[in-house]
Parts: C-alpha cells; structure tokens; sequence
C-alpha cells in the first residue's frame, strides 16, 4: 500500500514508520520538523535497510500537499502532525486550535479531491477527560478539560460528520493511552524539547544527571500507592496497532468511522515506573513527593477489548522492556537527536 504518514519524523511516527517499511508498505513522510529532526530519517534507514520518501512540509499548506497528493497515489493517511503538550495548549489556544483542525481540514480536502479512502487519525485517551470509569471503553462520554483535548474532540466530531456525508471515507481514530518506550535498536525514541513534561523522560534525564530529581505529582490518590496509576504502552506495541488498523481498513472497504483505545489493559503507579526503571536500568532515581499536578486524575487504563476484537491486535510488551528500552534510547543519545 502506498501510505501518506504526516509527523513520521516524530515519536510515534516514526516507529510506525519502521514497522510500516518493515513490511514492505510505501511510505511518504510529510514533516515540518517543527518538533522532530531530519536525521531522524537516516536513523530509519538504518534499521530498515529502506529509506522513505520524504517531504518538509506543513500539512496546512494546501498548495504543497496537493503536489504530493497529485504525486503519489495514496491508499491510506495516517494522521500523526500536530501540536500536543497539554500546559502549552491552555497558554497558546490559537496555536492548537490552527494546527490540529487545519491540518485534518486540507487532509480530508485533499483525500476527498484525490479517492484517498481512509484516515486514521492520531486521537488520545485525553478526550476522556475526567473519568472515574476504568478500564475505559470507546463509548464512555467526551469529558475533556483542556484546549489540546477539545481539538483531539473536535477532530474525531469533524471525521465522523465527513464520513457520515461521504460514504468513500472512512476513519478510524485510535485513542492512545500513555506510549512510552523506544525502538530496541536504540536508534530512535522520543526527544521532548525543554524540559520534560511526562514522566518517562523526566524519569530518563534524572538517570542520565541532565535533572536532578523527579517530583512525584501526589501521593493521596485513591489507588494501591497514592500515586497516579496510567495504562503505560510500548511505543512499538502502538505502532502495530496503525498496521493492525490499516489492515482493518484494506480488507473493509468503507468501513465508516470508528473510535478505537489503543492501550494494554493495565495500570501501572508513578512509583511502580519508577522501581521498575531503576531495576532495570541500574539507576538510583531520587524524587520528592509534592503537590498534585492540577488537572490529573488518579486512575486511567483502557479496555482494549475493541482493538482485539476488530483488528485482531492486543500489546505483547511488558513494563520492564518499556523501560529496558527507554533507557537504552536515552543512554546511547544523551543529547536526543540533536548533533
Ligand atoms: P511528536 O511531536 O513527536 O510528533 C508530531 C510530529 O508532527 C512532529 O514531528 C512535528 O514536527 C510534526 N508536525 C506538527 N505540526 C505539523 C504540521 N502542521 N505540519 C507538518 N508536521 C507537523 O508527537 P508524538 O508523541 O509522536 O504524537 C503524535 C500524535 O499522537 C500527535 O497527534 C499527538 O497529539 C498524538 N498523541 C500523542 C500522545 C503521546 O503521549 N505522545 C498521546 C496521545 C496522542
Ligand atoms: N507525573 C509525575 N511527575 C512528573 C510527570 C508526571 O508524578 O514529572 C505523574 C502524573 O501526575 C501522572 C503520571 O505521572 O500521574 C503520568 O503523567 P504524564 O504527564 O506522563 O501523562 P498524562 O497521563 O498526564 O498525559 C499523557 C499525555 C496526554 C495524553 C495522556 C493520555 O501528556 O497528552 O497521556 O494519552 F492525553
């Protein structure tokens, strides 16, 4: 299949991409490498043995995805650009309202022009929101509580509506839960400019000395240990979810729209992340307990019975190999991507 991939060069992106080359699929990565790098794509070639094509573009400049579009002939896009730290989007709406709407508008434009037929599109386990139901199943209400979840929200609505007035499209729109992890090679992983926000490469730069200490965000939650429990995926795992998709996709032609968690099943607390980690990696991680962090809940874990149900995927890695491989990521490049 010939597949458009936008934010291939970002983490999860790129992981699918390898898996995508892996087996042999056509991959075209559209990037404006406004939160990755381009050697990300030598680093893809070397664990594939292939490299994909390429183009630098936003996905919001019409101009220049129609000249791809008119390229290649697509079977498929998976949707992965877009703006997605959480605090950034309360500060700079504009911003994540712009980039995520936009991008999926000129997408669903363009595959409409050009009988693209299907868009799987990158949603989130944040459209959620404030849930006290676990493990959470796809049709639990939308209860987002800030701007980058209302866009995840208004995606999935927008989709729905064009595949309810376009019967040749279909969309699926798989809800991640939290990806963690790297690919075993060591080659890519996840770079998070600045300093981190979620936990795993919080975790990661205190083991490498780039931080000093992990602030444990409360301890007072309802749950085995008093911290924050989370459905942990391997960001390799994820991405053979959208391969899992994408056959779905091939083999039911106008499958209409459908909202699908990606996860494991299991919750895992902030200290059971760290001990694991420290096990594995041989690292001593320090951390304080401080206030919670506002607007986190205390318990979130899918039922990923949908996935294995439809697309006949279910995760097949573990805790302590989502750590393993964080951590050889982060050690073999202690500076990210950057040279
Ligand atoms: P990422 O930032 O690493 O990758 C996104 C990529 O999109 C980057 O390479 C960036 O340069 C590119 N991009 C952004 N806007 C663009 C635009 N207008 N045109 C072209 N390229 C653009 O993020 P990620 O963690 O790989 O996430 C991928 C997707 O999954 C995002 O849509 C994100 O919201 C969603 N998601 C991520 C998580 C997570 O925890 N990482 C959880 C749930 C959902
Ligand atoms: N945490 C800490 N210290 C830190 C960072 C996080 O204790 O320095 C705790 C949080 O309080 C939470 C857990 O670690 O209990 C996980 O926090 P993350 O920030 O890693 O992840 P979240 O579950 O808050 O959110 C992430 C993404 C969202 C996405 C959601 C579900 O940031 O965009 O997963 O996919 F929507």
């Amino acid at each position: 299949m010939n597949i458009l991939v936008t934010g291939g060069t970002g983490y999860i992106g790129s992981h699918t991409v390898v898996e995508l080359l892996n087996r042999g699929e056509q991959v075209v990565i559209v990037d404006n490498l406004s939160n990755s790098y381009d050697n990300v794509i030598d680093r893809i070639e070397s664990i594939c043995g292939r490299h994909p094509d390429f183009v630098k573009a936003d996905v919001r400049d019409f101009k220049k995805m129609e000249a791809v579009f008119a390229q290649y002939d697509f079977d498929a896009v998976i949707h992965f650009a877009g703006s997605k730290a959480v605090g950034e989007s309360v500060a700079k709406p504009l911003l994540y309202y712009r980039n995520n709407l936009e991008s999926t508008w000129v997408l669903v434009e363009l595959m409409k022009k050009y009988n693209v037929p299907s868009i799987i599109f990158s949603s989130s386990a944040t459209v959620y929101g404030e849930t006290d139901l676990v493990p959470i199943k796809e049709d639990t209400e939308y209860r987002c509580t800030n701007p980058y979840g209302r866009t995840k929200m208004i995606n999935e609505l927008f989709l729905q509506d064009i595949v309810a007035a376009h019967p040749g499209i279909s969309a699926i729109c798989l809800r991640y839960f939290n990806p963690i992890g790297a690919h075993a090679s060591g080659l890519i992983g996840e770079d998070p400019q600045g300093i981190p926000n979620n936990l795993m490469p919080y975790i990661t730069q205190v083991a490498i000395g780039k931080l000093k200490m992990l602030s444990v965000f409360g301890n007072d939650y309802p749950t085995h240990d008093g911290t924050g429990v989370r459905d942990y995926i391997h960001v390799v795992d994820l991405a053979k979810g959208h391969l899992a998709a994408v056959d779905y996709v091939r083999q039911n032609q106008a499958s209409g729209f459908l909202a699908v968690n990606l996860g494991t099943g299991r919750g895992y607390s902030v200290l059971d992340l760290v001990h694991t980690f420290s096990r594995v990696s041989g690292k001593d991680i320090p951390y304080q307990l401080t206030e919670r962090r506002p607007g986190d809940i205390a318990t979130c874990y899918a039922d990923p019975s949908k996935a294995k149900e439809l697309f006949c995927w279910e995760t097949k890695l573990d805790l302590q190999k989502m750590c393993e491989d964080s951590w050889r990521w982060q050690s073999k490049n202690p500076t990210g991507y950057k040279r």
